[in-house]
């Protein structure tokens, strides 16, 4: 069996890196995106976004050309045995619920030009119900008709880790048009999990073009479309509620003068809980969790179960109340208003690793100081250009001393390796007063105020 050549639509964090990844596996690669600007940077092998190791794998593959890209939807169609979709499912701007207008477009565009048998494969994350929606519009719109399946595969990949997440993912989730129980009973097909006709084969595409991955021992979850539409948003809204979950008890440990980290470590020797994502401070953000959160609860209410989900509104809640808190703490530390005063913000994209400032924590943070009142001045050690798009008005530093020069307070945001080694000392000698509020709880309390700072964590005493 020759192998298949892969195409994948929409070059962002996703599929900028599931492109690269799939040529390192081995497959001729097409990208797609609309975005010709994009398209121009990555045909040189540039990646337009900051993640760790990405760049030179997409500009190995680039060069050898396994993986090329292109604006033209015909090209995609004609070159692709197997098509991945991974468009963006941004919030919507009139709603808590996700804007399927980039998926649908795509999927639009890619299926007027499949007129062979071929495999299209959604990543997106999407309200459960979509991939059964799409099923029928590829079989209505392609001219292949029937002989075109769609497989729902979600992406579980983190920012900062992308290409170990696409090369050795923790589980693949296989969703295929099959009713659950036919899967449930192990029935005689030709699919090794009990699918049959269609969804057999294209199971036997999917575990081809995966071989790699399977043999180095990622398990694989055979499911129909529902279940593994809602595999993706459960454990996004798992996370978030085990992020919110810590940092209520840190509101908590705040009223009573308890250790929120001391607690998260004694508590995360619990196997059953565990001690990953259990970090209180400033809570998440990103172009994920927020946004998943909001769009799982929309979907519940459509299907007549809104209180099912209800506790996200609160792991919500709880979540942009820490930003708030954040602003409050600072407020305090500056003697109570932030007229005249210059704060210091160490950090700007959503996490470290990343230059993502979509729903920052961090940037939120800034905005509302500056807003306040306050000079900020900013510096992130690769977020500053991206964020400057977003919020022009505050003012972006090429340094910790730069940004922190004057400070009347320095707010750590996001947590870079780069902050945990800044020198305490040498810094309190540039600042105004040396006053430090570590909303992410991981630089060194004792040595900073060893060094004569006034130390403040979140849920901390
Ligand atoms: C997340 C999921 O982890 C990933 O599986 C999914 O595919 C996409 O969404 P990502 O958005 O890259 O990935 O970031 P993640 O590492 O999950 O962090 C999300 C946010 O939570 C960040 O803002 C981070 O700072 C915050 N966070 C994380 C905490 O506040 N505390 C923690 O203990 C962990």
């Amino acid at each position: 069996m020759t192998r298949p050549r892969i195409t994948v639509l929409g070059t962002g964090y996703l599929g900028a890196t599931h492109a690269a990844c799939m040529a390192e596996l081995g497959y001729e690669v097409l990208g797609f995106d609309v975005d010709t600007a994009k398209i121009d940077l990555l045909r040189d092998g540039r990646v337009p976004f900051f993640e760790p190791g990405l760049e030179p794998l997409l500009e190995e593959h680039v060069h050898s050309g396994a993986l090329r890209f292109t604006t033209d939807y015909a090209e995609v169609a004609e070159f692709g045995d197997v098509h991945f979709m991974a468009t963006g499912t941004p919030q919507r701007a009139d709603g808590l619920g996700a804007d399927l207008s980039q998926v649908e477009a795509a999927l639009t565009g890619l299926a007027a030009g499949l007129t062979r048998p071929c495999v299209v494969v959604g990543k997106s994350t999407v309200p459960v119900g979509t991939a059964k929606r799409l099923a029928g519009m590829l079989r209505e719109l392609a001219p292949a008709g029937a002989d075109v399946s769609l497989v729902w595969n979600p992406e579980f990949l983190r920012e900062g880790f992308a290409v170990q997440d696409t090369l050795r993912p923790d589980r693949l989730v296989l969703g295929f048009d099959v009713p659950p129980t036919e899967l449930n009973a192990g029935a005689s097909g030709a699919g090794e999990s009990g699918t049959t006709g269609a969804a057999a084969r294209a199971e036997q595409v999917m575990r081809e073009v995966y071989a790699d991955t399977i043999a180095a021992g990622s398990p694989v979850v055979i499911s129909d479309y529902a279940t593994a539409e809602l595999v993706k948003v459960s454990a996004n809204a798992f996370l978030a509620t085990k992020i919110s979950f810590i940092n209520a008890v840190s509101e908590i440990c705040e009223l009573v003068g308890a250790d929120v980290t001391r607690l998260a470590d004694a508590i995360g020797y619990d196997e059953r809980i565990g001690r990953k994502f259990l970090n209180a401070g400033l809570g998440f953000g990103g172009g994920c969790l927020p946004k998943d959160i909001r769009a799982f609860m929309a979907r519940a209410g459509e299907l007549g179960a809104a209180d099912s989900l209800a506790f996200l509104r609160e792991v919500d809640a709880v979540n942009m109340r820490r930003r708030t808190h954040t602003v409050d703490l600072a407020r305090e530390a500056v003697g109570g208003s932030f007229l005249n005063t210059r704060i210091a913000v160490l950090g700007a994209a959503f996490k470290p690793d990343s230059d993502d400032v979509r729903d920052s924590p961090a940037l939120n943070v800034a905005g509302q100081l500056q807003l306040h009142g306050a000079h900020v001045s900013v510096y992130d050690p690769q977020a500053n250009d991206v964020a400057r798009r977003y919020f022009p008005t505050l003012d972006y530093t090429g340094s910790v001393e730069e940004a922190a020069r004057g400070a009347d307070a320095v707010l750590h945001l996001t947590e870079w390796k780069e902050f945990r080694a800044i020198d305490p000392a040498a810094l309190k000698t540039i600042v105004a007063r040396p006053v430090v509020i570590d909303a992410r709880n991981v630089l060194d309390a004792k040595a900073w105020r060893a060094a004569g700072w006034t130390y403040r964590g979140l849920g901390r005493p």
